[in-house]
């Protein structure tokens, strides 16, 4: 009997681009889901945008749009970039939905008859210009413990310590620059801290294979020893102004987005149903024999292995059958980064002609069941490409497929089916379905790879090239590339999942119905006609990667856009304050005069002691002097200064200046300029003179100047 399956990917913020970071997880779900259809499955794989909230609101605002229509563009942009990656959703919704609406409103309805709903007055900051209520991360002032000034009303970024809204110093609202003042307001609650939901919770997150052995500590720590409520209640309500969906009977309060985004994975099923015929009850109803998975960031564990559960459970739904939770994404080791060009976007990434499917093996390669982290290394991921899909597989195809066209009219003969490679995929293919099966991608990826190499150890011992130069070996030649060709064939049923667009143009070019899960058990048969070739995949140029993330990097002229892209792997708060920030400085800027920056704008130019280590004449220019600065650990810089007319090169020799670290580096006609060095003049040349900033004695090269 096939399963019936219903699997989700955590829905990203409608205020931001699409990114590396997203894509983990979009294609982890995405290669889960397409093999178990490949294997019969009935797999249904929905998403949508997460629309709701105050930094959509107000992102909403400062682009001079309604809230809709930034959505509604946003929307087309995820859809388009998730196509490109061959994220196949069988739904890609938005929670801006009646049907999101309809089951928020059913749910909260239910929780309400369970008694597990109540309201309380709370005190909040008001933003008294703005007429707003303003959540934490909206509201900046001085640390309380070491006073650094520009601090959110939750944590400071410079000592680290926590405190409430209420304690920041002189504190100014991150939207208006307006001191906030303390009002009352009341606000709904889910109460999870009910005896109900705290023995609930306690025996679902134990529950067989549920979570992750990691996750399931984290939740037990979370929960408190047994007999002790650590547990509380959950503030789902917030005041208008605020896009998202009003209260029943309650005007002017509105759900907090992180009530209706879970719900808009039944919203998005939901709208599928209506439009395929499938039974939504089925599938929800709490008697359900259905399965069903979320797939998200280890950072989003709390609102999926908690409240969504504990709310499901008392709303007399089903609950989710597992949660599988990923970690985040690095790039070469380090956290993604504008300036340094690693946050890559999904856009730009297939804008440079970038083939998706290499980036879809490459995560396969690394990811597994745990959180773990996981490191795209960019020279590994040329490396491993070149080698794996081009060098092992792509060349299977390549070296067998022109000599079966040319020579026997695109017929095969009979496959040798005794070969030891060709059984050993038979073989093997039971567990690498269980890989699969288990999200132990990287297992599988490796065992296929090791195939392919026996594969490729039959090519090289029968040589097919040999044989096309020796006269009256015909027949082994078509015997050789027949059984080259049947081997791809089988490999690439196992890649299947991971590698969507390839494999449907190795079904055409084998001229074949789409592949499926244990068509790896057959051959094709003798006087099967495939198609003349056409190129399946091209090699990674280093050259490609370079551009690439020259495009990401983003330069110091450049920071002007008034809000983050949405980062899923940020738990959900830092990046409501993400967009705050950006909100926060433009609005600090307006309020100041457009020509003041922020202390955090201020603070993005990276400025360092660098000593010259050498200086040189640019043959061809009059005014530059090329200069190799050395910035202490962050080692040596080539820089193109326009100095000449002011300094004999060799005086500058040894000597200590400042340069702006993180400047977009800037090809010109002599050669990369890294930096630039800091140096003062008359912009009307009454005093003429260029003069270079120097520090005082004791600076050290690679020391911030701040
Ligand atoms: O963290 C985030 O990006 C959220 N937008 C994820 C929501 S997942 C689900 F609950 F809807
Ligand atoms: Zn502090």
């Amino acid at each position: 009997m096939p399963r019936k399956i219903l699997v989700t990917s955590a829905l990203p913020y409608a205020n931001g681009a699409i990114h590396l970071g997203h894509l983990v997880e979009y294609i982890q779900t995405d290669i889960w889901v397409r093999f178990q259809k490949m294997r019969g499955n009935e797999c249904w794989y929905v998403c949508a945008d997460d629309t709701h909230g105050t930094p959509i609101m107000l992102r909403a605002e400062k682009e001079g749009l309604t809230p809709e229509a930034l959505i509604e563009r946003v929307q087309r942009e995820h859809t388009r970039d998730f196509a490109g990656f061959h994220v196949g959703f069988d739904n890609y919704y938005t929670t801006h939905s009646p049907e999101t609406r309809a089951c928020a409103n059913e749910i909260y309805r239910r929780l309400q008859a369970a008694g597990l709903i109540e309201t309380r007055t709370i005190e909040q900051y008001y933003d008294p210009l703005k007429e707003m209520f303003l959540p934490d991360r909206f509201i900046k002032g001085e640390c309380p413990k070491c006073a650094a000034p520009d601090q959110y009303g939750d944590n400071c970024e410079q000592c680290g310590s926590a405190y409430t809204a209420n304690e920041l110093r002189n504190p100014y609202s991150a939207v208006s620059g307006a001191r906030p003042e303390l009002r009352q307001s009341e606000h709904y609650f889910f109460r999870l801290s009910d005896a109900r939901c705290q023995a609930f919770l306690r025996r679902w997150t134990q529950g067989e294979g549920r979570l992750q052995s990691e996750a399931a500590n984290k939740l037990q720590e979370w929960l408190g020893p047994p007999g002790e409520n650590h547990l509380t209640d959950w503030d789902i309500s917030r005041d208008a102004p605020y896009f998202g969906f009003e209260i029943p009977d309650a005007p002017g309060k509105y759900f907090y987005v992180w009530l209706d985004a879970p719900i808009g994975y039944m919203g998005a099923f939901r709208n599928l149903c209506a439009r395929s015929g499938i039974d939504f009850d089925e599938y929800w109803r709490a008697d359900s024999t259905t399965e069903l998975y979320h797939f998200i960031g280890k950072d989003i564990l709390y609102f999926h292995a908690l409240f969504w559960p504990a709310e499901l459970e008392h709303a007399g739904y089903r609950t989710p059958s597992k949660v599988f939770a990923h970690g985040f994404l690095t790039v070469d080791g380090a956290k993604m980064s504008k300036s340094r060009g690693t946050f890559i976007t999904a856009e730009s990434y297939l804008a440079q002609g970038l083939d998706p499917e290499w980036l879809r093996y490459y995560y396969a390669a690394k990811l597994s069941a745990s959180m773990e982290d996981i490191d795209l290394n960019l020279d590994d991921f040329i490396a491993r490409v070149n080698a794996d899909l081009v060098g092992k597989l792509v060349n299977l195809a390549s070296r067998s497929a022109g000599f079966i066209s040319q020579r026997f009219a695109g017929q095969l003969c009979t496959c040798d089916e005794s070969l030891r490679a060709l059984q050993a995929i038979g073989e093997r293919q039971a567990a690498i379905a269980e890989h699969y099966e288990a999200r132990e991608f990287g297992k599988a990826v490796r065992e296929i790879m090791a195939l392919a190499d026996l594969a490729n150890q039959y090519v090289d011992s029968v040589k097919p090239w040999e044989m096309a130069k020796q006269p009256g070996r015909e027949s082994e030649l078509q015997q050789a590339c027949s059984n080259t060709l049947n081997l791809f064939r089988r490999l690439i049923i196992l890649l299947k999942p991971v590698l969507p667009a390839l494999a449907a143009k190795v079904e055409s070019f084998f001229n074949v119905a789409p592949f499926t899960w244990n068509d790896v058990h057959s051959v094709l048969a003798a006087g099967h006609a495939i198609r003349p070739y056409r190129h399946l995949m091209t090699r990674v140029d280093k050259k490609q990667i370079a551009a690439l993330v020259e495009a990401n990097r983003e330069s110091l002229t450049a920071i002007a856009p008034a809000t983050t892209p949405a980062a899923p792997q940020k738990h959900a708060e830092q990046q409501e304050k993400a967009a705050a920030v950006a909100v926060a400085q433009a609005a600090v800027a307006t309020a100041n005069g457009s020509a003041h920056l922020t202390l955090d704008e201020f603070m993005r130019v990276d400025l360092r002691i660098a000593q010259i280590r050498e200086a040189r004449q640019v043959e061809g220019a009059d005014k530059l002097v090329q200069l190799l600065l050395d910035l202490g650990p962050l080692g040596t810089r080539q820089v193109f200064a326009g100095i000449k007319t002011a300094y004999d090169p060799a005086r500058l020799v040894g000597r200590l200046t400042v340069v702006v670290a993180n400047l977009a580096p800037r090809k010109m006609r002599f050669g990369l300029s890294e930096g630039m060095i800091l140096a003062a003049s008359d912009p009307d040349g009454t005093t003429p003179g260029i003069f270079l900033l120097a520090p005082d004695a004791g600076a050290q090269p690679g020391m911030r100047v701040k």
